[in-house]
Formats: structure tokens, sequence, C-alpha cells
């Protein structure tokens, strides 16, 4: 049984769950080996999985690559259909899955809620928009021919999905593959594998055919995505995670020209203007930098606020950031909890001391809570400077850097600075501010007076190194699907 006690005690339906290692979508392991999943709050054993490798990847390669031409020839809506009964089982399972998500990632319950309930959100727009794949006809130069554009399913697809999402980023990547007529294999990270293994169990129950998802669990990548890139069978790779890893991913597809859809690191700007809505701002900054523990690839990793508003924002911020709780995500109080490991501590405490050694201040917060787990107090730094380590790295925890400007129309050049592109925020209420602020941000996604924007609806994905493709809306569906022109003469 791969479920522990501590994890089987918070489920409503633990039977559907407790075999999550002997699911058909998994495959059989080669090996005896195992790798054991820990609760960041708490420290419990929670499961203990196979750890899997390039061989069982390659079956399920093998599996996923038999049964793509039959899930492709099925009519859009018998695709439909079955993305539909997955989505209703997510709905129907929800608590369950968001105390899986909460268990083995750490973030608050009420966190994990929403996340699930966006996860099935992606399932449901995938499920609609299986049935809107159009193609084209085009006026031909000539009176012999007629020229056409169909839309084709790229193949099998491998996806790679990150800790800091491990239920929405399963749904954003792989029901549009599905939508599309694709076949996918799944690596999710290794921390927190088991609510995908859970999502799968359910995608068993809504009647896939064999081989069209397949779930690969592994205590490190590197096997599996030397594989999921190097196997010719694999038409396309979908990964979530560091810029770093996928520079890795690009250079291993290259020998294939293998298709890739990457979403990777950012280091947002979160712009507060004179003309801003300082209260809204406020709780803006708190969503876009707190959310999730600052664990979000498009968290605000800086702050830039204008010099007249500077001080009003930093007072109310930092009074709303003390009064965030910290602690495990099972306590309703809690706003905020752990991060993932060791790593992510180490490194919150680096830019602080980085910031502090080169003239920063530390507001609130700064420091480690408890001797044990990987808890961090939300942290507020004043007088930062550009050149400081964060305003230039991407922190990926709960440290709010502000940086002070003057000058309008310099700030927007400086946020452009950085290689990332992913997400950028600003508050503003003059139009022509807005206006020109939005089009000269470098940025995939823009938040104009909101802190959030993430949707099924909308295209999700970043520019310069945060990225290729997209993923959400009509144009994640056209990143798993082949273009063919069709030519048909003598007519
Ligand atoms: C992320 O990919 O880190 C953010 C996902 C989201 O905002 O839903």
């Amino acid at each position: 049984m791969p479920l522990c006690p501590p994890l089987i005690r918070h489920l409503n339906t633990p039977d559907l769950f407790v075999t999550i290692d002997r699911l058909p979508c998994l495959g059989t392991p080669v090996s005896d080996r195992t790798f054991e999943i820990f609760n960041p709050s708490t420290g419990e054993l929670l499961a203990e999985l196979p750890d899997m490798g390039a061989e069982e990847t390659r079956a399920a390669i093998g599996k996923a690559h038999v049964a793509q031409p039959e899930w492709a020839a099925l009519t859009a809506r018998e695709r439909s259909d079955i993305l539909w009964r997955w989505h209703q089982l997510i709905v129907d399972h929800a608590d369950d899955l968001a105390a899986i998500l909460t268990a083995e990632m750490g973030k608050p319950l009420a966190e994990a809620k929403s996340e699930v309930s966006h996860a099935a959100a992606y399932l449901q727009w995938y499920a609609e928009e299986a049935n809107r794949i159009y193609g084209e006809t085009i006026s031909a130069p000539s009176t012999d021919r007629r020229m056409l554009v169909i839309k084709q399913p790229i193949g099998v697809v491998g996806t790679i999905t990150p800790w800091n999402f491990p239920a929405s980023m399963v749904a954003r990547k792989i029901s549009p593959a599905l939508a599309a007529g694709c076949t996918i294999v799944l690596k999710p990270a290794e921390q927190t594998p088991l609510v995908a293994g859970a999502m799968f169990a359910l995608a068993d129950k809504a009647g896939f055919p064999e081989g069209v998802v397949n779930l690969v669990f592994a205590s490190e990548g590197d096997a599996v995505g030397r594989e999921l890139c190097s196997n010719p069978k694999v038409r396309k790779i979908s990964f979530t995670g560091s810029t770093e890893v996928g520079r890795l991913l690009m250079r291993q597809c290259s020998d294939q020209i293998k298709k890739l859809s990457l979403e990777l690191g950012g280091n947002a700007p979160f712009i507060v203007f004179d003309d801003a809505d300082i209260d809204a701002a406020v709780d803006g900054a708190i969503q876009a930098k707190f959310r999730n523990a600052g664990q979000t690839c498009v968290s605000a990793n800086r702050l830039y606020v204008q010099a007249s508003v500077h001080d009003r924002f930093v007072d109310e911020f930092v009074e709303k950031v003390r009064r965030l709780s910290v602690g495990d995500g099972f306590d309703p109080a809690v706003a905020i909890g752990p991060l993932i490991d060791r790593h992510a501590l180490a490194k919150i405490e680096s830019h602080i001391a980085d910031a502090v050694a080169k003239g920063g201040a530390v507001r609130c917060g700064g420091n480690r809570i408890g001797k044990e787990g990987t808890l961090f107090q939300p942290t507020v730094l004043t007088d930062i400077s550009c050149e400081m380590a964060v305003a230039r790295e991407e922190t990926f925890g709960p440290l709010a850097p502000i940086i002070h400007f003057e000058d309008a129309d310099r700030i927007v050049h400086e946020a452009n600075d950085t290689i990332y592109g992913l997400a950028a925020y600003f508050y503003a209420s003059n139009l022509k501010r807005v206006w020109r602020v939005a089009e000269a941000l470098e940025y995939g996604m823009v938040g104009i007076n909101t802190g959030r924007m993430s949707s099924e609806a909308a295209p999700f994905g970043g520019i310069k190194q945060s990225g290729i493709g997209r993923e959400g809306s009509r144009h994640g569906l056209e990143d798993y699907l082949e273009m063919k022109y069709l030519c048909m003469g003598g007519l």
C-alpha cells in the first residue's frame, strides 16, 4: 500500500487511492526500488512509490504510441465525453485531492481546494474546446486548384510537471493534449507525485482507452527526461520548471528537432505608480507575492513603488504581511505553508543576507520559524537597489523586496532589464499610462490592477528565457496540433 496512515486519515474515500502504485496507467516497475514522499510541514511519511526509470518510460511511450491513432480517430465529441467524465470525477473528489495536495506539498488547504478547482476548470475548458478544432480554406491563385489547411494531433507527448502546482499543471498540460487527439506520458515532480497519481486513478475510472494516459513515478528526473527527449516515438515535450532544466531539455530535444512547450522561470516586476489605488495595490501585492508562499513562477519578485506613494504603500503592506500566519496547511488559520525544502530556505536567507549587506532594511520577518521544518516568516525588505541578488534572481519564497523609484518612464526600462519575460504587474489609473506601460512591458502576461491572472480561458506563458508556447485558452490547444496544407490540383 503506498499511502500511509497520516495521509489516509484525511481522506473521505481512501479506497480509491490506496493502490496508486498499482494503477493500470502506471505500468509495471522493473525493480523493487521505491522512494518516499514526506509531508513538508510535519516530516511524516505519506507514501512509498515505485521508483521508475528509462525502461518503464520506454514501455509507457510504447503504449502511448500504440494507442494514439485510435484515440485520434475518435470523434471530438467522444474524446470530449471522456474528458467531461474525468472533470466530474475530479469535482466529486475535490476534497480528497486537496487533502493529498496539502499533505505532500504543504500549501494551505483553502489554496489546495482552489488549485483543484482550477485543475477541473482546465478539464472542462478542453472538454469543450475539443469540439472546436478548425481548419481553413484558402483562395487559390489559380482556378484549377483548391487549397486547405487541416489540423492534426502531434502524436505522443511527454509531460513533466512541477511540485508547486502539482494538480493544476497536470490538467493544464494534458487536457489540451488529450482533446487534440494526442496520447501522453506524465512524470510528476518527485516531491509531489501523489495528487497526480490520484488524478490518474480518476482518469482510469473516467474510461480513457488503454495507453492514452500513462504515468511514470521517479525519484529523479534525469533518466525519464532523457528517454522522453530521445525516444523518436515522442513528438513533443511539455515541461514546467526551472529555466536551467528547460535549457537541458531543449538541448536533448535538438537532435530530433522535437517540439517543445516550456513554462520556465520568471522575475516578475510589480509596479505601483503614483496614480494607483493604493489599498487595491497592497491587496494585489499580497496575493501576487505570498500566494503559495511565493513559490509561484508568476510571483511578484521585485516591487517598484513610486516615491510619492512609497511610504504609505510600505506601511500598509507591512501591516498586512505581519498578520499572515504561517504553519501547517491543514490549520484553517494558516495563510502560508512551509517551503518545499531546505534549499528553498537557504536561497531566501542568502537573498536577505546579500540585500542587508548592501544597505537593504528588513521591515518585517527575516527568519526561519523553528529549527526543524521549512517554515519561513513572510518578509519585507526596503531600500533595495537593482544590483542586489533579490532584484535580479527569482527568490521563489515569501520575500518581498521594495524598490523606490521617481521616474515613471525609466522604471519600465528597469523592469524589462532581465533575461526573463513571464509575468509583470502594475497598478495605475491614468488610461494613457495604463496602455503605454502594458504595451512596453516585455512579458508574456501583464496584470493591470490585479495580482492574479491565471485562468483556463487565457494564454499562460512567457517570452525571452521564460519559455516557449502557451497553456490555457484556444492557443493551448493549438500547441498540440500540427498544421497540414492540402493542395488539390487538376480541378
Ligand atoms: C505557476 O505556474 O507557477 C503559476 C500557476 C498559476 O498561477 O496558476
